[in-house]
């Protein structure tokens, strides 16, 4: 009827249209939204797996899933590293494909080709203060831990504001993340509410306050015994060849007070058990057993395990050879997601620009 007023709907901040914002829930019936991101620092490793990775795989059953590769988080502490991350975001698209991350189902991206992250990321840079951010717990132990001061970057210190941006972009409703995150967490639910309390718009909020979704196995041992950490050099990587993974099981950390094989052991210090517990979970009650009982020599016991993941992790390395042997799907697929991506990324960003009356 008014064809003139449509084309300017777009441009009119919704908030003149109509008093209060009210809410309403649109989304009842609609899968929850959920984002998540990784730095791309190399090949994954067993530790990512079952702390982040399978996790991820099983949430796109229930969830619509956004999984974005963070190479602009790469920036704020490994400048020095720049030359590898185009290379590190490809290994990583090949370990979430090959663990199964859905591309059909999932939206899989990469943060640098989506530019209004970086948008949003500047809105949201006036939305938070300097002392919020050099109160962020992460931020604090990064300076301690690399002993940075005087030398960090304003990036640095906005980190947790771009993953502010990366969550809030989607409009998501929920974040897996590790415990470690937490505190990131929070500082995008402040800002979700600040913006939405300083540009409410007529409907909707234009951003949910995302909840976390933690996951429970945090510290996974290394073949130290130690968190498995690539820092550490005590990591497996998901996609190890068969060899590679006995070899690297074969000097792990067992129980150390158990020096003969007719000494009994404690498979809970033992790094092997708690493998078992994920790669072999129908044999951890009876190794377990055989362990206390000195039933079981260390060597046997690792040898089993080794064969356990090996076939655990065959059908991943199958896959991901098979994305790495054909670049040119592997390279559809990338391209695919990030327009997927985009196109979320582009509608919120109509609807700040509305709320705020400005872009
Ligand atoms: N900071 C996260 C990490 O180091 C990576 C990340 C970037 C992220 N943006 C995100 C995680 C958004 C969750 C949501 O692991
Ligand atoms: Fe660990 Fe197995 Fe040795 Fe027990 S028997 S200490 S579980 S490797």
């Amino acid at each position: 009827m008014f064809p003139d007023r449509s084309r300017f709907r777009h441009r009119q901040p919704l908030a003149a249209k109509g008093g209060f914002p009210r809410k309403v829930d649109v989304g009842a019936k609609q899968p929850k939204i959920i984002l998540s991101g990784m730095r791309p620092t190399g090949r994954l490793h067993w530790g990512n797996y079952t702390g982040a990775l399978a996790n991820w795989v099983s949430l796109q059953d229930d969830y619509t899933c956004h999984f974005m590769v963070a190479d602009w988080h790469v920036l704020t502490t490994a400048l020095d590293k720049t030359p590898e991350i185009r290379a590190n975001t490809r290994e990583m698209f090949l370990d979430w494909l090959g663990a199964g991350l859905d591309p059909e189902r999932s939206v899989l991206f990469v943060q640098s080709e989506i530019k209004e992250h970086a948008e949003l990321y500047l809105i949201l840079a006036m939305l938070v203060s300097m002392g919020r951010l050099e109160r962020n717990p992460t931020f604090k132990e990064q300076i301690r831990d690399l002993n940075l001061q005087g030398e960090i970057s304003y990036g640095h210190l906005g980190y947790p504001v771009l993953q502010a941006a990366d969550i809030l972009v989607y409009r998501a409703h929920a974040v897996p993340v590790g415990e470690d995150q937490l505190p990131h967490l929070e500082l995008t639910r402040e800002m979700a509410r600040r913006f939405n309390f300083h540009f409410p718009a007529a409907a909707q909020e234009v951003f949910p306050e995302p909840d976390g979704l933690v996951t429970t196995f945090a510290r996974f041992p290394g073949t130290d015994g130690r968190r498995m950490s690539k820092s550490l050099g005590n990591t497996i990587e998901i996609s190890a060849s068969p060899e590679e993974i006995r070899e690297k099981i074969k000097p792990a950390f067992t129980d150390p007070a158990r020096l003969r094989r007719s000494d009994p052991g404690n498979p809970e210090i033992c790094a092997v058990y708690t493998w078992y517990r994920k790669f072999l979970p129908d044999e951890a009650e009876l190794t377990a057993h055989e362990c206390r009982n000195a039933l079981r020599g260390c060597v046997q016991c690792k040898a089993r395990l080794a064969e356990g993941a090996v076939a655990h992790f065959a059908p991943l390395r199958e896959r991901r050879a098979a994305y790495e042997a054909d670049p040119r799907r592997l390279r559809a697929i990338m391209a695919e997601g990030c327009e997927r991506a985009r196109a979320v990324a582009r509608t919120t960003m109509d609807l700040v620009h509305e709320a705020m009356g400005i872009g």
